[in-house]
């Protein structure tokens, strides 16, 4: 048979961290390669509570069909939760999505002609790249420290006038683990404003803080309307749900009501009503409380091995939320060879070069803290430890 698929078939491969999460399944492996949150921390008792006073309550509701716009209940209660982080809105601002993925992807689909260009961090979020790209779009990379370099920002928007959207993971962003400082929060906003581009603002760690002081989002700066806000349960109750949504301006959200029609109709009847169920009979903050404690032990555990195990030179992020962090290795070393490595040590994490969606830099690593126990977080980390510290010697002898 002819090769049948289409062009973008050819550009979307498989994410080659799901391809390395494969390997990483093998029982023996310490894995910091995924991003996935604690399972100890999935209220499973509330949860089976929820589910059965929803099939009680409302059974068959539950299993029918629903409107694409999401369940009312579960809209204001996003809704209030925005007001919470300064986000004026209504539930006409808020549309239910299957994960925020399926926020990033109809993005992509509503905003993107081929070549259009998008203005993100360097580095950021594989598959949203991914997501991108298969609507052909063009990335310009801004350098980032404490989150994008406004300066850098501003060039690139003088010189990319076609630019489309900013994207933006503010706060403890995937992969870094880096926050954007508030100073340049405005300053993002200006730059939006007086170049007329919108800003995509994707903020699943956002609530996940276990360290410094609470940030408002981009959004609360916004003056014209220009940020979309995406968000998702998958850090703060559950990702199995797949429970996502998109805050913006109810022009957009229209649009996108449309084009999620043709994706998929609308998002799980059932989890979103459970999920409201929840927030109705437990206290959800009190629940993210709970998230927050044990990831910053966990966080605090591998900072404190890394500094233990890892070689001293060596630079990291050290995040005040979120679930990742991000090691800077020497100029020289590629990552790919450490992850091997390492794998061979039966730890894994992920080489940084994917997260760059023009692919430059080899000799990054992303860690994730969230998924493993603490003493399974040394024990990783003084296995890396070995690793780094033989690979770079060798390095070191080659020079
Ligand atoms: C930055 C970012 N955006 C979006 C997502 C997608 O999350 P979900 O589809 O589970 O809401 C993730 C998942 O890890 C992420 O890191």
């Amino acid at each position: 048979m002819k090769n049948k698929f289409a062009e973008r078939a050819r550009i979307v491969k498989s994410s080659e961290t799901r391809e390395i999460l494969k390997v990483t399944e093998r029982p023996e492996v310490i894995s910091f390669a995924g991003g996935l949150p604690a399972p100890e921390l999935f209220p499973v008792e509330n949860l089976k509570n929820a589910c059965n006073a929803v099939l009680d309550e409302e059974g068959a509701a539950s299993l029918q069909y629903g409107t694409t716009e999401g369940y009312i209940p579960l809209r204001e209660a996003i809704s209030h939760r925005m007001k919470g982080i300064g986000i004026n809105s209504t539930i006409k601002n808020v549309l239910i999505t299957s994960g925020s993925q399926q926020a990033i992807d109809l993005t992509g689909r509503l905003f993107i002609n081929e070549g259009y260009t998008i203005i993100c961090e360097s580095p950021t979020y594989l598959a949203a790249i991914n997501a991108f790209k298969s609507y052909d779009a063009k990335f310009v990379e801004v350098v980032m420290d404490d989150g994008m370099v406004m300066e850098e920002l501003e060039k690139k928007l003088n010189n990319h006038p076609d630019t489309k959207f900013i994207y933006t993971i503010p706060d403890f962003q995937n992969p870094t683990g880096r926050t954007l400082k508030l100073e340049r929060r405005k300053r993002m906003i200006e730059l939006a404003n007086q170049y007329d581009v919108l800003i995509v603002e994707d903020n699943p760690y956002g609530a996940v803080r276990f360290a410094g002081e609470e940030l408002p989002p981009v959004k609360h700066f916004d003056t014209e309307n220009r940020v979309i806000y995406i968000s998702t349960f998958s850090k703060i109750f559950t990702p199995g749900l797949r429970l996502g949504w998109i805050c913006a301006d109810e022009t957009f959200i229209e649009k996108y009501v449309a084009f999620k029609q043709t994706a998929d109709l609308h998002t799980d009847s059932l989890a979103q009503r459970i999920t409201a169920k929840y927030m109705e009979i437990y206290d959800m903050e009190e629940h993210i409380k709970k998230i927050k404690a044990v990831y910053k032990t966990k966080c605090t555990e591998m900072m404190r091995s890394m500094k233990e195990f890892f070689p001293k030179n060596l630079s990291y992020s050290e995040p005040e939320g979120g679930l990742f962090i991000w090691v800077e290795l020497p100029e020289g070393i590629d990552s790919t060879h450490i992850f091997t490595e390492c794998l061979k040590n039966n730890v894994a994490c992920v080489p940084g070069t994917p997260f760059f969606p023009n692919g430059t830099q080899k000799n990054t690593l992303r860690l994730n803290y969230s998924n493993m126990s603490n003493e399974k977080i040394i024990e990783g980390i003084k296995r890396m430890g070995e690793v780094l510290h033989r690979e770079l010697e060798k390095e070191l002898t080659l020079l």
